[in-house]
């Protein structure tokens, strides 16, 4: 499927981003657990290079939890810290603060034989929109945080959270676009609900969908819609139709209607955990 970008203010967001990354020690980068290839920004590894680098498997409650390990596994061999998380608990918060630590262990160590004591480490986050980044800084910073910045002594114009003694987080995160060259990549943030649905026709996404989870995912669809799977994606999409009753009022089967439908309840995790792309 070729999806039509309109990739505005791409270039003044990397300039941006190359003034913030000056000011930091670690990119933590959130990644989308389902598509963690195609929701990265190809110049990421380019603009974080000489920093300690963390990648935040984000969404991982709604991705394949053998897959997150695949995926896990693929980050760590590439020299990543990675942790897997759903940023809108909590609960992987401890894991995370403590990698933090754990990535930066040779600044922190470095700074104690300069006789440096309680310099934090600073820390922004990245990643395209929606996956996650608003979400993952309002849990993390939690409502302990203190902001700095804009204080007479401060550094003017950057507003930095005090997470604790040991991390400041860049308040605002930085916003990269993924590929827009590949249209495999196109229609997987296309499945994942990242490009806008105006850009995309959804009736072809959905029989895309349906194609990939026959082949990869069999029983994803005959369990939550009580079908027979089989034959042609427009088949299956019209067997959903008919099962929850989707008619226009001549009576005509309403197509449109279950294939946002799939589309829907595929991106809200309905279907199942489900990954789209493996290493
Ligand atoms: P961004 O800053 O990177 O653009 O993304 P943002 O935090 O706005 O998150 C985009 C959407 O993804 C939000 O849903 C958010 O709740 C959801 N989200 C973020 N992290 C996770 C996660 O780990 N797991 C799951 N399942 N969802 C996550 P929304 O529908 O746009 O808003 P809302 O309905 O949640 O308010």
């Amino acid at each position: 499927m070729h999806i039509q970008w309109y990739p505005g203010h791409m270039t003044k967001a990397k300039r941006q981003m190359q003034e913030d990354i000056k000011l930091i020690d670690l990119v933590i980068e959130l990644v989308d657990a389902r598509i963690p290839l195609s929701s990265r920004n190809p110049d990421i590894d380019e603009l974080g290079k000489n920093k300690y680098r963390l990648i935040l498997l984000n969404k991982a409650d709604l991705a394949d939890p053998g897959k997150n390990k695949l995926w896990r596994a693929y980050f760590k061999d590439q020299g990543f810290f990675v942790v897997e998380i759903d940023a809108r608990k909590r609960t992987g918060m401890k894991l995370i603060q403590d990698t933090i630590m754990e990535a930066c262990k040779e600044k922190i160590e470095r700074d104690l034989k300069r006789g440096i004591k309680n310099r934090p480490v600073r820390a922004m986050v990245v990643g395209i929109p929606n996956v996650g980044k608003s979400t993952f800084i309002n849990t993390f910073a939690g409502k302990a945080c203190t902001k700095t910045g804009n204080k007479p002594g401060v550094t003017k114009g950057k507003q930095w959270i005090r997470l604790n003694k040991s991390v400041e987080l860049l308040d605002t995160p930085g916003i990269l676009w993924p590929r827009f060259d590949d249209d495999a990549v196109g229609t997987r943030l296309a499945f994942i609900g990242s490009i806008n649905d105006d850009l995309v026709n959804t009736e072809e996404l959905a029989m895309e969908l349906i194609e990939f989870l026959m082949s990869e995912y069999p029983g994803a669809l005959s369990g939550r819609y009580h079908i027979e799977e089989g034959g042609t994606p427009a088949e299956m999409l019209m067997a959903v139709a008919e099962a929850r009753h989707f008619l226009k009022s001549g009576g005509e089967v309403d197509y449109s209607r279950s294939a946002a439908l799939v589309v829907d309840e595929f991106r809200s995790g309905k279907l199942g955990r489900i990954t789209l792309e493996v290493p």
